[in-house]
């Protein structure tokens, strides 16, 4: 043993003698075992975790120049984009990473509608999940008015008048949240705040918690077949491989090809023609000039157009508050999905063909809407997006009956390859 790791072992073992790391190396990575068939869509967590970490590192770098102040906050993020030494790059990763951190978690979440990852054991990991994806849309929503941009300002002022629309309390719930009558000083310090402090906190609190869940049950897998049933004399799965090495070194694989992706934006087209940084955000915000058209980032869009399709008072309450509600619904609707889905099985690959048609029209639905939640509203997009709204909750709302009616297929004891 050379000089080094002679060392470098001591270390390890006095460590481990006043802390439990070889116990939580082992419990997390030596000695875990994760099913061997993994495939493409089971990247995307390690992605999320990536993406996290990019995140908050060029967040601390950012601040270091940003001013959370409504005469400068403009004015500073041109600074670091010009003066700043690396600081286009810092902010170009920042804002690409948003986007980036939506897409690669929304196709974490579709993993889990094709594997029914959310299903008994696991629906905890699920409703942790779905607390991080608020939390993350809280995160988004609030860091796009610290670039103090027309559209920072304007949607901004558009989602927290949606807060008035709140019988009897609501206009005192806009305040609460603007901490003024119009978005001002005082609320762009409130947003850097929460932006800067509380909500990475809580996501990064959220995501332990996840990945503890996630490890008590173990891993779903593209079979659905739970590994724990089937173990040898030793207790090991059958099906299983420890985490470390095998999922390190594939990993890091996703890892370096997502990177290349990710640069590519970041170097080549940062604002992705107006859908990751969008135009009107070049320009100050200015209290006194309502932008032609506003529209929020694209991540958002789906639920966006949930809202502007609701044009019609019913029961005595006005267009505005459905679509608040149908825009809330929209999103905590997602919780209910361990308890809708009454399939005997978890993986696409045995359920029928109504789960997959019902499964590939919501997409569409979501995809239309999202679409469409970019446009300026015309007769004709509004009625597409009414048309679309009610197929996105049909796919929930009927889950419970066609889950049930589903002709699955048998579910084989082992994963297969
Ligand atoms: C910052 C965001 C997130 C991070 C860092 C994260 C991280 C992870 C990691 C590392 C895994 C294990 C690897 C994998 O199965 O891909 C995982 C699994 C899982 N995550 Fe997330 N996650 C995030 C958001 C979400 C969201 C928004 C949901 C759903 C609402 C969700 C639901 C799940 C489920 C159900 C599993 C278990 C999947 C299975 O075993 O098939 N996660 N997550």
């Amino acid at each position: 043993m050379s000089f080094i790791t002679k060392g470098l072992t001591g270390l390890r073992d006095w460590v481990d003698d006043r802390f439990p790391l070889m116990t939580l190396w082992n419990d997390h990575m030596g000695a875990y075992y994760a099913p061997k068939n993994f495939n493409f869509w089971y990247y995307f967590g390690v992605l999320s975790l990536v993406v996290l970490v990019i995140q908050i590192v060029t967040g601390i770098w950012l601040v270091m120049n940003y001013k959370p102040d409504a005469t400068l906050a403009f004015a500073s993020v041109e600074y670091i984009m010009r003066d700043v030494n690396w600081g286009w790059l810092i902010r170009y990763m920042h804002s690409t990473g948003a986007s980036f951190f939506f897409i690669v978690v929304y196709m974490h979440m579709f993993r889990g509608l094709l594997y029914g990852s959310f299903k008994q054991p696991r629906e905890l990991i699920w409703i942790l999940g779905m607390f991080i994806y608020l939390s993350l849309m809280a995160e988004a929503f609030f860091g796009y008015l610290l670039p103090w941009g027309q559209m920072s300002f304007w949607g901004a002022q558009v989602i927290t008048s949606l807060f008035g629309a709140v019988p009897v309390v609501g206009e005192q719930l806009a305040e609460l949240i603007r901490g003024d009558y119009v978005i001002s000083d005082i609320t762009l310090n409130r947003f850097f705040s929460f932006h800067v402090i509380a909500l990475p906190f809580a996501i990064a609190g959220l995501v332990v918690l996840h990945i503890i869940a996630l490890h008590e049950v173990g891993s779903n897998n593209p079979d659905g077949v739970e590994i724990k049933k089937l173990k040898d004399k030793d207790g090991k799965p059958l099906d299983g491989i420890p985490f470390h090495p095998y999922y390190t070194v594939k990993d890091s694989v996703g890892v370096v090809v997502f990177l290349m992706f990710f640069a590519s934006v970041v170097f080549f087209a940062p604002e992705m023609g107006g859908y990751f940084l969008e135009a009107n955000n070049f320009i100050p915000a200015d209290p006194m000039k309502t932008p032609l058209h506003i529209a929020p980032v694209w991540y958002f869009t789906p639920f966006y157009s949930i809202l502007r399709a609701n044009t019609y008072p019913f029961f005595g309450v006005d267009a505005k508050l459905w679509g608040v509600i149908f825009m809330g619904l929209g999103t905590m609707v997602f919780f209910l999905l361990p308890w809708l889905d009454r399939s005997p099985v978890k993986s696409i690959r045995y359920r029928g063909g109504i789960y997959k048609s019902a499964l590939a029209i919501f997409v569409v639905a979501f995809v239309v809407l999202g679409y469409l939640g970019i446009l300026p509203p015309t007769p004709g997009r509004t009625l597409t997006a009414q048309i679309f709204t009610v197929v996105y909750f049909l796919f929930f709302a009927l889950m419970p009956l066609y889950t049930k009616w589903d002709k699955t297929k048998p579910v084989p004891e082992r994963v297969t390859h």
